[in-house]
């Protein structure tokens, strides 16, 4: 179901990434860039909470990808709280990929992590299977009009990067997303 008109998000896609090239990326950076960027756009209700992890290896990849994955699933965040509370962004270090993904990463290496996490309405298990389907929204009536396209971008980007996707949640209580990037593996010499 997820791959039924990912073509459109496919072609959004290709449009904003002209011209992007593939860099070395410090995660933790780019968490605290997309913060500033927010800026207190939310208004005072929600916060933007990193826990950035330690010392983590710099990932190959699109900074402006990662981004926008972020991006959407802080928006996602701030909606399933109603603008009330903390979002939590944290990454880290993996050394290997947890079950239950909805989408494996590309490599067996160490996996910098990046989640994002929120206190707010949590996922129908009937929904869960369906939330990174193309157009597929919940929003649709509420004022917050959703596109039902923020999940499947970022669905479409992970697989791109070669990144995994994991979700938890629990109705009632909070969701956390997390994007699994593989870490670079050092070549011995
Ligand atoms: N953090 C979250 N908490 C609760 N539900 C979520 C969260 N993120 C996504 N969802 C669910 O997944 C659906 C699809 O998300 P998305 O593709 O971003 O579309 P949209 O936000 O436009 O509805 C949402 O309508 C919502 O039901
Ligand atoms: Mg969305």
């Amino acid at each position: 179901m997820v791959e039924q008109g990912s073509g459109i998000v496919k072609a959004m896609l290709g449009f904003s990434r002209a011209g992007q090239e593939e860099k070395w990326c410090d995660v933790n950076r780019i968490l605290a860039e997309t913060k500033r960027l927010l800026g207190d756009q939310f208004g005072r209700e929600i916060t933007l909470q990193l826990q950035p992890g330690a010392v983590l290896p710099p990932v190959l990849g699109v900074g402006e990808l990662i981004q926008q994955m972020l991006l959407n699933l802080i928006l996602n965040a701030a909606d399933a709280m109603s603008g009330h509370g903390p979002i939590i962004l944290q990454t880290g270090l993996l050394k290997q990929a947890p079950a239950n993904l909805v989408l494996a990463p590309a490599a067996r290496t160490p996996l910098v992590y990046i989640s994002v996490r929120d206190q707010g309405s949590g996922i129908a298990p009937e929904v869960l299977p369906r939330i990174f389907e193309p157009f597929f929204t919940t929003k649709a009536f509420s004022t917050r009009r959703g596109t039902g396209l923020g999940l499947s971008m970022v669905y479409e980007i992970a697989k791109e990067m070669g990144c995994g996707l994991m979700v938890e949640s629990e109705p009632g209580k909070g969701s956390a997303f997390t994007i699994l990037i593989p870490a670079s593996v050092q070549t011995e010499t």
